[in-house]
């Protein structure tokens, strides 16, 4: 992992972005091996049955639309995860925590799972935040996947707004690299993969996880 001094450097580059643009990609977020490892867990994870179809919305508004979103998850818990998941969410934590000391961003919890997307698989456009849930800050994303090639498709498409208008940004998911935006803020989807494509993606949090769920 990378030292505390070239850390608060990489943190520094997201979180100036995240504020001037509302969005940020960095790539190394994670070393080579550390990925390695992190994917390696996932397909472990994957190969013993542990994911499941990913849904829209929450509770009674939940529906498994693979229209909609074709992706199969798996929720991370810091608790009773593998070493290297947990190196990952306490870098993610002194990330935020950098953003709350130099932003006052007021970040409390964060909320993230392991995504699959097969052959064929997409997410239509959509926002990270669910109706009456406005617990969702910020979103991050990072990939998993090594020698990407333009020909497996699967960008991650953001709508970046533009006067008037709009324009899409079409982002590769290579492995290491990470995407940061405000939840509320960019449309966004998943362009069709042609090859298995993986990922940690996850929110920054307003409230602790349990509150959210107490209204
Ligand atoms: C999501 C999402 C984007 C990606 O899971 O909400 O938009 O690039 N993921 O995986
Ligand atoms: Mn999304």
């Amino acid at each position: 992992m990378a030292d505390a001094t070239s850390s608060e450097e990489l943190f520094e580059t997201i979180v100036s972005k995240l504020m001037a643009e509302d969005f940020a990609i960095v790539d190394d977020f994670l070393d080579e091996s550390a990925c390695r490892v992190l994917l390696e867990c996932l397909v472990g994870r994957q190969k013993i049955g542990q994911f499941r179809q990913a849904g829209i919305g929450r509770g009674a508004e939940f529906a498994q639309q693979q229209t909609i979103r074709g992706d199969e998850i798996l929720w991370l818990e810091k608790e009773d995860s593998e070493p290297v998941i947990q190196q990952f969410m306490e870098r993610m934590e002194s990330l935020i925590a950098y953003c709350n000391r130099t932003c006052f961003t007021g970040i409390r919890d964060m909320e993230a799972h392991f995504a699959v997307y097969s052959e064929g698989a997409y997410y239509h456009r959509h926002l990270d935040q669910f109706r009456g849930n406005g617990n969702r800050k910020f979103t991050f994303i990072l990939y998993l996947n090594f020698d990407w090639q333009p020909s497996h498709g699967g960008c991650l498409r953001m709508y970046l707004p533009q006067g008037d208008t709009e324009i899409a940004m079409d982002i590769a998911p290579q492995a290491g690299r990470l995407v940061c935006f405000k939840s509320d803020a960019i449309p966004h989807e998943v362009l069709p993969t042609h090859a298995l494509r993986y990922s940690i993606t996850g929110w920054w949090l307003e409230r602790e996880k349990q509150l959210s769920f107490l209204g």
